[in-house]
């Protein structure tokens, strides 16, 4: 789908700390020739993309760049970002936060299905697996064309705070977590390597198991530290990441949570697993072979997963 200026459109949905992240970066890599912001609070997105806008001639963004509330704004889209929802706040129980953000989530899975029927969707709002199995089910999408973020998000952390233990560049460390984006992830040391050199060979046991646990919580500590919200520069610029390789069609490989039917011997679930995205979304899930312990520790993702998603009433 061409936008009205000629080049892919990208829609985020939710403009708060995540959203303008995202919409921040993809300016900024220019990924998209039309970029609108929406949110359900008025002028919030405006202003925000307004602002964006004006660091066109200081990052070389050659697109547009709309902030709106209406979704007819949005129409045509090729790739949408859902980050709309609620962070949860004290007092708050989990099961709390996911009823009311399944009700967002909804809301927002039927304006995009009307508005922009071939879209491929990214979701990122929390609870992540069981938000994006909401909107596979809402907007009757094919399985292909709804993805979830985390893993993309999980892994930088993982190949960053391993790159600080081995004194190197972050970007010579290929590293993957698989999973459920919460604390029972799986990251994969086994398969984890700086330039091909494995992980397991340079470090010890104790190290890499607090290298993992530390990924693990790698949300939660940055909780702790800002104490009135999360993360969004490293999730926002994981989202933008999974909608370039889409709108580009680069055909890159990256963990996301794709709707499994067998795949690891799992079904009717979405769970992080390596994935080729291109211009048709998830265009291929990468199966491979587990060992006993990595099945057992995804086994338990499933089963954490599928609570969340029975608690949703989807
Ligand atoms: P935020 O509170 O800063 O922004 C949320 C935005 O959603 C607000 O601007 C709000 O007005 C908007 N919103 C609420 N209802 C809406 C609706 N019906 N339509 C459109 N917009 C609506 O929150 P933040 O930090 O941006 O996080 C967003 C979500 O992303 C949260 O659920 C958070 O937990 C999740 N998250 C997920 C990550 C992942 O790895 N999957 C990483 C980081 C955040
Ligand atoms: C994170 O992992 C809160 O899911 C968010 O930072």
């Amino acid at each position: 789908m061409q936008s009205e200026r000629g080049g892919k459109k990208l829609t985020i949905v939710g403009a708060g700390a995540v959203g303008t992240a995202a919409a921040q970066w993809a300016c900024s890599k220019n990924v998209a020739q039309e970029i609108v912001l929406i949110d359900i609070v008025e002028g919030i997105p405006q202003g925000k993309a307004l602002d964006l806008a004006q660091t066109s001639p200081l990052c070389g963004y050659t697109g547009s760049i709309k902030g709106t509330n209406d979704y007819a704004e949005t129409a045509n889209s090729d790739v949408v970002i859902i980050t709309a929802g609620l962070a949860r706040k004290p007092g708050m129980s989990r099961d709390d936060l996911l009823a009311k953000n399944v009700e967002i989530i909804k809301s927002v899975t039927r304006e995009i299905a009307a508005t922009s029927p071939d879209a491929v969707i990214i979701v990122v709002t929390n609870p992540i697996d069981a938000m994006v199995y909401t909107v596979f089910k809402t907007s009757g999408f094919p399985k292909e064309r709804v993805v979830g973020m985390a893993g993309v998000l999980d892994s930088a952390r993982y190949r960053y705070f391993l790159a600080q233990a081995l004194g190197v560049a972050p970007s010579s460390v290929t590293a993957m977590v698989m999973g459920i984006h919460g604390d029972n992830m799986l990251p994969l040391t086994r398969l984890a390597s700086v330039s091909g050199v494995p992980v397991e060979d340079l470090l010890t046991k104790e190290e890499l198991d607090a290298i993992v646990e530390r990924t693990q919580k790698g949300g939660g500590e940055i909780v702790q530290h800002l104490k009135t919200g999360s993360a969004f520069s490293t999730p926002g610029l994981a989202a933008v990441e999974m909608a370039e390789s889409i709108m580009k069609n680069q055909r890159r490989v990256m963990p996301c949570a794709a709707y499994l039917q067998g795949e690891f011997g799992i079904t009717d679930v979405f769970l992080g697993v390596p994935v080729v995205l291109g211009s048709r979304g998830i265009e291929k899930i990468i199966e491979f072979e587990l060992t006993e312990q990595e099945k057992e520790a995804l086994a338990l993702s499933v089963k954490a997963v599928k609570e969340q998603v029975a608690a949703t009433g989807i």
